[in-house]
């Protein structure tokens, strides 16, 4: 591993010294797949919703440039609903009946495991890794019973004490042995078929091997469905009546503030309603840091446009949100869009691109943000549940009935009107982005390491998003420096977030503010109470210049490009 390479443990070490993230309820001993964002993880998660919210609603991207939409106007508008919402919003979307995975239970130790996740997270374990070990030296054929029953007592009693072979060595020895010699049994020829036998005291009656429990060896039930909404109720009364969800995701009160919208704003297709707001999963392996979460923040459009243009808006809405992570500072080599092909693609959805990026903790990109062309699903549903018609929600396009109603004759306009092309339900492209995981892709690619350096790691954000933007400093605190420093961070600090700091060596300053990724620092010193300048430190080379005390705020305005 290179010394500067930007690892989870020392991503995880970074966040949690210098106060970017905590785990939840710490004192207690956490909770798994919950977080909090301690004072610059906070002023960082802020700056990133700010910056998406001013990009994305406020000021949205151009279509100037775009081969067909150039010169298209659209509006944007946002939205801030509820998290607890009617249950028939669920069902509507259809989180009630499928939004769920499926999942395993340790008969033994009683926890859930992801299917289609057991042979990832048995690979990450110890145990397994000290049975490559003992097959690497041996060979898969070489490794006999004893050496097997050896590995049962010297490491899996530890690791895993609910495996068959350490419950029961001789049984499974024996059973093993007696079907890899049956000559219908070849010898097994995978890693993973040895643990499969290893976890299987005898085959059951339905002839299937164990999967073993990554976390205690015990055996895994079948799989079945899971829901993944949290449960509460509303009112007094615990019965299913009263029974609500926490939203798993911000766009189900867009789509049933539709309506509202689209009547109160004046806004015309195309248009955007965005929602920034925490979302609730109750993930079963909540992992990777905040990466997968039970409580975490979407930040997402949905965007209502023609049918017939909405395949141009949806390659709009991709090119401009992976843009948008580009101009943040999100290195292109480690950004990957990544269209999912057809067999990947729910029913009503034409296309759907996942923005990647490549965290240190996985050899593949993971999911950023998904930008979805979701067809009319949505509306068509809400209509169906809410007013018991799927084509509720059409709108009826005046501009177009305009330029052509005097094609039709009396008779023919009635029926035209409420027709496709001047009636229709609009289609939607979603851009769905984790404010989370953002983050943390922010924080690993910001991450730099510089032994030269006195204190050799130093968080590289861009100006946007850093939590401070400056830091003054007196070289002492006395001999008259706070006396002229006090004052240029108060000026500062009305336009930039900011810090003032007098106590330990400038040294120990400025490599606090390395960790917390502050661009500039500012020092009072001897000098200059003589010529009246002050000195300037750069965080990415650490390079000083001097300049007027007058200029402070200019200088970092300038620098900063804010
Ligand atoms: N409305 C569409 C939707 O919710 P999604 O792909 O399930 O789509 C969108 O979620 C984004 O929300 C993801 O790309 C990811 O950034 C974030 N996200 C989803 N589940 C998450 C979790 N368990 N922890 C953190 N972020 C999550």
């Amino acid at each position: 591993m290179k010394k500067d390479a930007a690892t989870m443990e020392k991503i995880v070490a970074l966040c949690r010294r210098r106060g970017f993230i905590f785990g939840s309820s710490e004192i207690y001993g956490g909770i798994n797949g919950f977080w909090d964002y301690g004072p610059l993880g906070c002023e960082l998660k802020r700056n990133i919703k700010d910056a998406w919210w001013q990009d994305m609603v406020r000021n949205p991207p151009s279509t100037a440039g775009h081969p067909k939409l150039a010169g298209r106007e659209f509006q944007m508008v946002g939205v801030d609903c509820s998290i607890i919402m009617h249950t028939r919003v669920w069902e509507a979307s259809g989180h009630v009946g499928g939004f769920s995975d499926l999942m395993s239970t340790c008969k033994y130790c009683k926890k859930m495991v992801r299917a289609d996740q057991v042979w990832s997270m048995i690979e990450e374990t110890e145990w397994f890794k000290s049975l490559v070990e003992l097959y690497a030296t041996k060979g898969i054929d070489q490794v006999a019973g004893t050496d097997l029953v050896q590995w049962a007592q010297r490491k899996a009693k530890k690791l895993v004490p609910n495996l068959a072979l350490v419950r029961n060595p001789t049984v499974t020895i024996s059973w093993l042995t007696e079907r890899v010699l049956s000559a219908s049994t070849p010898f097994p020829m995978t890693l993973k078929e040895v643990i499969q036998y290893l976890a299987t005291e005898q085959l059951s009656m339905t002839n299937a091997f164990v999967t073993p429990c990554p976390f205690c060896g015990g055996d895994l039930t079948e799989p079945r469905q899971f829901n993944l909404m949290f449960e509460s109720h509303a009112g007094a009364v615990k019965d299913d009546a009263n029974k609500v969800y926490l939203r798993p995701e911000t766009a189900q009160g867009i789509f049933a503030n539709f309506q509202n919208v689209y009547d109160t704003s004046r806004v015309k297709i195309p248009f955007g309603i965005a929602q920034i707001g925490k979302a609730f999963r109750n993930e079963i392996n909540p992992r990777n840091y905040t990466f997968r979460s039970r409580e975490f923040e979407q930040m997402e459009i949905e965007f209502f446009c023609h049918p017939d243009e909405s395949m141009l808006w949806y390659e709009f809405w991709r090119e401009a949100r992976i843009n948008w992570y580009k101009s943040l500072g999100i290195a292109s080599d480690k950004l990957r869009p990544r269209q999912q092909g057809k067999e990947e693609l729910a029913h009503y959805s034409q296309a759907c691109t996942d923005i990647e990026y490549l965290f240190p903790f996985s050899d593949e990109p993971q999911e950023l943000e998904g930008v979805a062309h979701r067809g009319s699903f949505d509306l068509n549903q809400h209509g169906k549940f809410a007013k018991g018609k799927e084509d509720a929600f059409a709108i009826f396009d005046d501009e177009a009935w305009e330029r052509d109603k005097d094609r039709f004759t009396a008779e023919e306009a009635k029926d035209a009107k409420s027709k496709p092309p001047y009636k229709y339900v609009p289609h939607v492209i979603e851009p769905s982005a984790g404010a989370d995981r953002f983050t943390l892709a922010v924080l690993t690619e910001a991450y730099s390491y510089d032994e030269t350096r006195a204190s050799p790691e130093f968080l590289k954000f861009h100006p946007r998003l850093a939590p401070i933007k400056a830091a003054v400093f007196p070289l002492v605190a006395k001999d008259g420096m706070p006396e002229i420093a006090l004052p240029i961070y108060e000026a500062i600090r009305k336009v930039f977030p900011a810090q003032y700091d007098a106590k330990q060596s400038i040294g120990k300053r400025y490599a606090r503010m390395d960790e917390a990724g502050t661009p500039f620092c500012f020092t009072i010193d001897g000098q200059t109470k003589e010529d009246g300048t002050v000195t300037v430190r750069n965080r990415d080379d650490a390079s000083q210049v001097r300049i007027d005390k007058s200029r402070c705020l200019e200088y970092l305005r300038d620098k900063l490009g804010l």
